[in-house]
């Protein structure tokens, strides 16, 4: 794939998931690329499920220098890598894979670090001390939770259609802080201070059924998802007229910078980026 014998030949990285055609992560690393004068290329990987393992070595061994790792494939990563940075170990998911020089491969993930980025210096929130509510147990998830726990809010409630696999997660992290789960169905008020929305019912179809009096005048409603205009998340926190709706470009693009600096030791600016998304939210 890259030749490694031409110094001038690009390195290689890309997107593992399924499925991928519909992801910025091309033009974020392509501008991150631009400004830090890093010599690459970022390609998309349409791998469905049985064939993660196999098709991800098949790459690495063609010598890509480093992949993303997205839906569904998250958790697979963590068992394909050789070893695991401790938030990637904490989080049982990678989305960001580099293989070091000796050939081994490490796995990290940096979903957490990328919302606590967007919602800290992104947005200016303060989350020490705040109510917190997530919706959705799954590998998006996953990520989010230790780090969120580590800013010390004053409980975070994770619910889920699913209420088995919200009490497995809420379980997995109670060692770090208040953490509780329930369905969907039975979350209860008063108002909490931040919602974020992790299930992939906020990229299509309705928002699942809600108990009234979750979202008050200073809630800050957060769809981990992005696109295009309103998702079912931010149409439900705006008929329950939320202080502030936001969706997960910012997320996407820090967890992205994350993932470059770990690729290439440099730490790209993130404004510019976000501000040519702009347009897209
Ligand atoms: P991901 O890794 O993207 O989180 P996932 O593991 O399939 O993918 O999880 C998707 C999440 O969205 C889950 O929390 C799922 O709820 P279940 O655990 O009950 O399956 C949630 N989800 C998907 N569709 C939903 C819907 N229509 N209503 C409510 N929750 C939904």
């Amino acid at each position: 794939m890259s030749d490694a014998g031409d110094p001038a030949a690009p390195a290689v990285y890309g997107l593992v998931g399924h499925p991928v055609a519909h992801s910025w992560s091309p033009f974020i690393h392509g501008m991150f690329a631009q400004a830090t004068g890093q010599n690459l290329v970022y390609r998309l990987f349409d791998v469905v499920e049985r064939d993660f393992r196999r098709e991800t070595l098949r790459l690495i061994a063609d010598g890509v220098s480093g992949l993303n790792v997205t839906l569904p494939h998250k958790q697979a990563a963590a068992l394909l890598v050789n070893e695991l940075t401790a938030r990637a170990a904490r989080a049982g998911a990678v989305n960001t894979i580099v293989l070091r020089p000796d050939f081994t491969l490490l796995g990290d993930n940096t979903d957490g670090a990328g919302l606590l980025d967007d919602l800290e210096r992104n947005l200016g929130l303060r989350l020490g001390d705040q109510r917190i509510l997530i919706l959705g147990a799954g590998g998006a998830v996953r990520g989010v939770i230790a780090p969120l726990l580590g800013r010390r809010p004053s409980g975070l409630v994770i619910a889920n259609r699913t209420i088995a696999r919200a009490a497995e997660l809420a379980a997995e992290f109670a060692d770090l802080g208040s953490v509780s789960a329930c369905s969907l169905g039975q979350v209860t008020g008063p108002p909490y201070d931040l919602i974020i929305n992790g299930t992939s019912a906020g990229l299509s179809g309705p928002m699942p059924e809600m108990p009234p009096g979750l979202v008050g005048a200073d809630t800050v409603c957060y769809d981990m998802a992005y696109g295009r205009g309103h998702t079912p998340f931010t149409l439900w926190a705006r008929s329950l007229h939320a202080a502030r709706i936001t969706k997960g470009w910012g997320m996407l693009v820090e967890q992205a910078a994350a993932a470059f600096a770990l690729w290439r030791g440099v730490r790209p600016d993130t404004r510019p980026v976000l501000e040519a998304l702009e347009q897209h939210r």
